[in-house]
């Protein structure tokens, strides 16, 4: 499952802006306010509504007047996301469209729905359609072969209109589309990393297969991968020695009182140290490879600024790293502020954002005609971002 194309109206400083042919690994730079974090909300905001609902996700935001795009004449927020998924045998291009309203000052769930073209020819049918809380799904999406009058609609009401339809109906298996744009978002992955976080003894209880947001569960995911993938830990380990000076392993270890710690072994002493006690980039690079290297990647990754407390020759392995886990099946989208880490990038990975009275668009690297001339000549995208090629993205 990929996703191929974003549209945002109204969502805070995106007023209008469209994304088509998303690479599967994302690179975004742009001053500072031009909506990086905003564009990254938008997944956010969307898994917010399916894990809660859509008020509460408008609320945490700052309520409906501070999410709508400012001075907007019209007052409806609206999402539109195209992914492409195998229903069967066949390939579909899925569109989801979500428009957000706001009624007595209570935001509602005004129209969503879910469309795909059931043949190679044909308008696309709409396999879910709701509006304030009632529409229908169908339920025998998989008949391909039936004409479209014969497939079931199943009428549903939400009870409540700020209840996502592919929340309520999503869990069923039975609406294929819905279940699995739900479960995308749902393991949508919004990297909140913290060192302080990441660092220090922790329960041996807990999520341990994945690396949480904020890297809190660190401890117990390197113990995981120690125990269950010994040949990915080994390889994180390798790379760590290579990386960073004086590491020479890395160890899970249960202290005597029934915690979970790291301890980092330094070749030149025999005594090692704990994870309270190494640098801060030790523990952040340490941390990207437990995310990176992880065994069942997460369908959609997002990092912000990752070239944060790390040396600037390591960038371009980095940079790979993100690429290799986009291939094994995901969507990575990365923002930076790094020439280095950009000087590692393909133009199609490339967009920039830029800021004009208010609101921001999206531009696209690979459409810039000098920039592809420059970089068939071999040029890299970092140096061109900082010699001022990239029309608009520096502050005037
Ligand atoms: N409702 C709204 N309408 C228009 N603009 C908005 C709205 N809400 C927030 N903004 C603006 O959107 C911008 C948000 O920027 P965001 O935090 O996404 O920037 P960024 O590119 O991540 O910046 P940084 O590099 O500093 O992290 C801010 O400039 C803010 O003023
Ligand atoms: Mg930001």
């Amino acid at each position: 499952m990929k996703i191929e194309s974003i549209r945002i109206r109204n969502y805070k400083v995106f007023k209008d802006v469209y994304i088509k042919d998303l690479p599967n690994f994302m690179i975004v730079v742009g001053a500072n306010g031009t909506g990086k974090s905003t564009l990254f909300d938008v997944f956010g905001f969307l898994h917010d509504c399916l894990i809660g609902n859509v008020r509460q996700a408008i609320d945490s935001r700052g309520r409906f007047r501070e999410v709508l795009s400012r001075d907007s004449e019209d007052q409806v927020i609206f999402f539109e996301i195209q992914y492409r998924m195998q229903i069967l045998t066949y390939d579909r291009l899925v569109t989801y469209t979500l428009e957000i309203g706001q009624k007595n000052n209570v935001p509602y769930v005004k129209k969503e729905a879910l469309r795909y073209k059931r043949g190679q020819y044909g308008a696309p049918f709409y396999f879910l359609n709701f509006s304030d809380g009632h529409g229908y799904a169908i339920s025998n999406e998989e008949d391909f072969n039936k004409p479209d009058e014969d497939l079931e609609r199943e009428d549903a009401s939400l009870g409540s209109s700020d209840i996502l339809a592919i929340k309520g109906l999503g869990q069923f298996d039975r609406f294929k589309a819905a279940n699995a744009f739900r479960r995308l978002i749902e393991s949508w992955h919004v990297s909140d990393f913290h060192i302080t976080s990441a660092r220090g003894r922790v329960e041996t209880t807990g999520m341990s297969e994945h690396l949480s947001e904020s890297g809190d569960n660190l401890a117990r995911v390197a113990q995981y991968i120690f125990e269950q993938h010994p040949d990915t830990f080994n390889k994180i380990i390798s790379t760590m020695k290579s990386r960073v000076p004086g590491v020479s392993n890395i160890e899970p270890v249960l202290t005597a009182d029934g915690y979970l710690t790291l301890r980092f072994q330094d070749g030149a002493f025999k005594t090692p140290f704990l994870d309270r006690y190494v640098s801060d980039g030790t523990i952040k690079m340490f941390a990207y490879l437990v995310l990176l290297y992880d065994p069942d990647a997460h369908p959609l990754l997002c990092v912000e600024e990752p070239e944060n407390q790390l040396y600037p020759h390591l960038m371009t392995e980095l940079a790979e790293e993100f690429r290799l886990y986009a291939n094994r099946g995901g969507q990575v989208l990365v923002s930076t502020h790094s020439p280095d880490f950009l000087n590692a990038a393909q133009i199609e990975e490339v967009f920039w954002l830029v800021k004009k009275d208010g609101y921001t668009s999206i531009m696209r690297a690979s459409e810039n005609e000098q920039l592809r001339d420059y970089m068939n000549l071999g040029d890299k995208m970092g140096y061109l971002w900082k010699q001022g090629f990239f029309d608009g993205a520096d502050p005037q």
